[in-house]
């Protein structure tokens, strides 16, 4: 009898706008110890809200995801939260994915309030890159953007203990409201010029249901980058790679770089190669879908299926909101909370 010639398995997938799949955003708690007013309000998100622990994929779980992943492409990987290093035993999680094959570039986002005691831990398990948010340097200003629950000196000391660690690049995400925090943006770029470390000031974006986001409170990046250059000129830099969501620039005086990421004031869904993953092991294609994939069920099958499976949604995606905010059908849609998909 003869075979039938299946089609090989697309281990490549583009999506429906050409896209390819190159970076996957892994959440690994979807918990955090700080109430950031864009993401996780106190009022709607209150400490006793209903979290579930048992509900997260374990590490067996997301290391098979994370092979599965690399199968269909996936070359850079981000473990976010929530808060990523409240998840227990976390450098152990990382040092199985660092050796996952195919995974070039391993990264996490943080808050930074318990870096201090996990940065050397995380260095050992294999981490060499670190994204620190940090939305203000005043202590009380920082406060009370965290919700009052943050102290903007286990921060500082955060990042004082991950360069002692040894990480080779250190990352600073500060997202600007206007009238909350862009009167620290200057002292911001101040205290990280010279420092080796690249701040990025992000567009205060419409994520999630709980921001009553107001687009008055955007400063463009245009904006911030003039006022910033008036102090300290800035020269740019070509982007490190295609899709690179930071746009890139040098202190004309040699102290350092500086990035900006105008998600609102222009999108980059054009070259967007993210997929998010939940703590409970949802696929999400964008930031703000309106729903996601389980993926949890199938990970008993193994990588190979997981693959296929993510090779067949993906070649779907045709996801790209930030270019179409404006329209009342985007403003009207669910959305995904940024705390289940870290940023
Ligand atoms: P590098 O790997 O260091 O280049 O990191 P990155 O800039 O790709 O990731 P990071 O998480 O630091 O991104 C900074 C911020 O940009 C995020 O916190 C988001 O606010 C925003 N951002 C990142 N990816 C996307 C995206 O796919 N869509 C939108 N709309 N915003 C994004
Ligand atoms: N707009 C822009 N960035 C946001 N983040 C969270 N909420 C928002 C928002 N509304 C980003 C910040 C933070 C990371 C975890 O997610 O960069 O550092
Ligand atoms: Fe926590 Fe980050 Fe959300 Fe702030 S933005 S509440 S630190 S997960
Ligand atoms: Fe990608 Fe969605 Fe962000 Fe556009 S809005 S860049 S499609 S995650």
């Amino acid at each position: 009898m003869n075979a039938i010639a299946l089609p090989a398995p697309q281990l490549r997938p583009l999506d429906r706008l050409g896209r390819p799949l190159h970076d996957l955003r892994l959440s690994v708690i979807e918990a955090c110890n700080f109430r950031c007013g864009y993401c996780m309000p106190a009022d709607r998100v209150p400490g006793d809200y209903g979290f579930d622990a048992a509900g997260r994929l374990s590490f067996d779980e997301m290391e098979t995801l994370v092979r599965g992943f690399a199968r269909v492409g996936v070359r850079k990987l981000r473990i976010t939260g929530g808060e990523p290093l409240l998840r227990r035993d976390l450098p152990a999680l990382i040092a199985r994915l660092a050796r996952v094959p195919g995974i070039e570039d391993l990264a996490l986002t943080t808050n930074g309030s318990l870096l201090a005691r996990h940065a050397r831990a995380l260095r050992e398990a294999g981490l060499r890159r670190l994204t620190v948010s940090l939305d203000a340097l005043d202590p009380t200003r920082f406060r009370a953007l965290s919700g009052d629950r943050g102290d903007v000196a286990d921060v500082l000391a955060g990042l004082d203990a991950a360069q002692a660690a040894g990480f080779s690049s250190i990352k600073i995400n500060c997202v600007v409201q206007r009238g909350l925090n862009d009167d620290q943006a200057l002292p911001l770029a101040e205290h990280f010029r010279g420092s080796g470390h690249v701040l990025r000031f992000i567009e205060y974006m419409d994520v999630g249901t709980c921001n009553d986001w107001n687009r008055e409170r955007v400063v463009p990046s245009a904006e911030l980058r003039e006022r910033i250059a008036a102090r300290w000129p800035l020269v740019p830099l070509a982007p490190h790679y295609r899709g690179e969501v930071a746009e890139r620039y040098r202190y004309a005086d040699g102290a350092g770089e500086i990035g900006f990421v105008a998600s609102v004031t222009a999108p980059f869904c054009g070259d967007c190669h993210r997929a998010r993953v939940a703590a409970d092991g949802t696929l999400y294609t964008c930031l703000f879908a309106a729903g996601g994939t389980p993926l949890r069920g199938l990970l008993g099958e193994g990588e190979a299926a997981l693959a296929e499976r993510v090779a067949a949604l993906w070649s779907r995606r045709a996801d790209r909101y930030s270019e179409v905010r404006g329209a009342e059908r985007a403003r009207n849609r669910r959305r995904v909370e940024m705390f289940l998909v870290g940023g």
